[in-house]
């Protein structure tokens, strides 16, 4: 097996992060992670509280000798994260390993990751993102292209495009992602100059990964977006453009509530024609665009 820097800088045995998933990424699921000999993320903004924060990192120690890291989740929430207060509990924990993801890192953040001596890997979409990590100290930088599932950010540059670029404007490691399933794209980043890569999609598919198993079914069965019946490209982001594997599987369910019915598909097929669909009997429309636009119809 081919060695990266990557694994060196993580300590892990084979150049690949599982990357964070929310919800899903608890302990036991990070612990099968790191023991497979890859980098397992807990992610922190799981946690309602600190205490249930601190027990699943207690958890994964328990499950494993091997390390592992914590996402720090910068992306808006509802809930307000105390990243700040997290980030002691991990290091009172001995966690040596953040993840941010999300928007960029703010300066308080940045001081106690440093302060902590963790070793820090920022994940983002973007050239201009990623130079500014390094910047500010990033030991390794992540980056996902379109293919990514889950929600990193969207700048729409594809992973084949964007890793070479990446690759080329920073000095420390570049872990890429976003559509990487098997080795052969493991080896297509790797061949693009990253030190190692992240799998999210794929691994939901995995034994220990705690999703139910209609979803790995639906996630696995051939459709017109994905020609094959295997779990080869990448579930997350397909050509139907819908953008969440637990989104579409929710929502193709018999009778799912949200679930599209034949009715607003031909609607919606109609409207992309320009065809108006809006019935005679309906009310009136209420913005005052659509109202320019029912009365343009006229
Ligand atoms: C179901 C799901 C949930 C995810 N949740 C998060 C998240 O909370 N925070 C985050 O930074 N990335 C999240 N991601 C992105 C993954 O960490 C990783 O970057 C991505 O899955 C890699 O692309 P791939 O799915 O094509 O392998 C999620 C991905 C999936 C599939």
């Amino acid at each position: 097996m081919f060695k990266t820097t990557l694994q060196d800088m993580l300590g892990i045995e084979f150049p690949f992060i599982g990357g964070t998933m929310m919800d899903i990424s608890r302990a036991p699921f990070v612990a099968a992670i790191a023991e497979a000999g890859a980098l397992g993320l807990i992610a922190s903004a799981i946690y309602l509280d600190e205490a249930s924060f601190r027990d699943d990192l207690r958890a994964v120690k328990a499950k494993t000798k091997k390390p592992f890291g914590v996402n720090i989740n910068l992306f808006p929430m509802m809930r307000k994260l105390d990243n700040l207060r997290y980030l002691d509990i991990m290091a009172e924990e001995g966690v040596r390993i953040v993840e941010t993801s999300g928007h960029y890192p703010p300066d308080d953040l940045v001081e106690r990751i440093k302060k902590h001596r963790m070793t820090w890997i920022h994940k983002c979409v973007g050239v201009r993102y990623a130079k500014r990590a390094e910047r500010v100290g990033a030991d390794a930088v992540t980056v996902v292209g379109f293919e990514n599932g889950g929600a990193t950010g969207i700048l729409n540059v594809t992973t084949l495009v964007l890793t070479p670029t990446v690759v080329d404007a920073l000095k420390v490691p570049v872990i890429a992602g976003g559509g990487v399933v098997d080795g052969r794209t493991l080896l297509a980043v790797l061949s693009l100059g990253a030190a190692g890569a992240i799998v999210g999609t794929r691994i939901l598919l995995s034994e220990e990964c705690p999703v139910h198993p209609e979803l790995k079914q639906a996630l696995c069965a051939p459709t017109s977006c994905r020609p094959t019946s295997s779990c080869g490209p990448s579930a997350s982001r397909t050509a139907c453009g819908s953008t969440s594997p637990r989104r579409r599987w929710w929502r193709s369910r018999p009778g799912a509530p949200g679930a599209r019915s034949p009715r607003s598909t031909r609607t919606s097929r109609a409207r992309r024609r320009g065809a108006c669909t809006r019935p005679a009997t309906s009310a009136p429309a209420r913005s005052p665009c659509r109202r320019r636009w029912a009365s343009s119809r006229r």
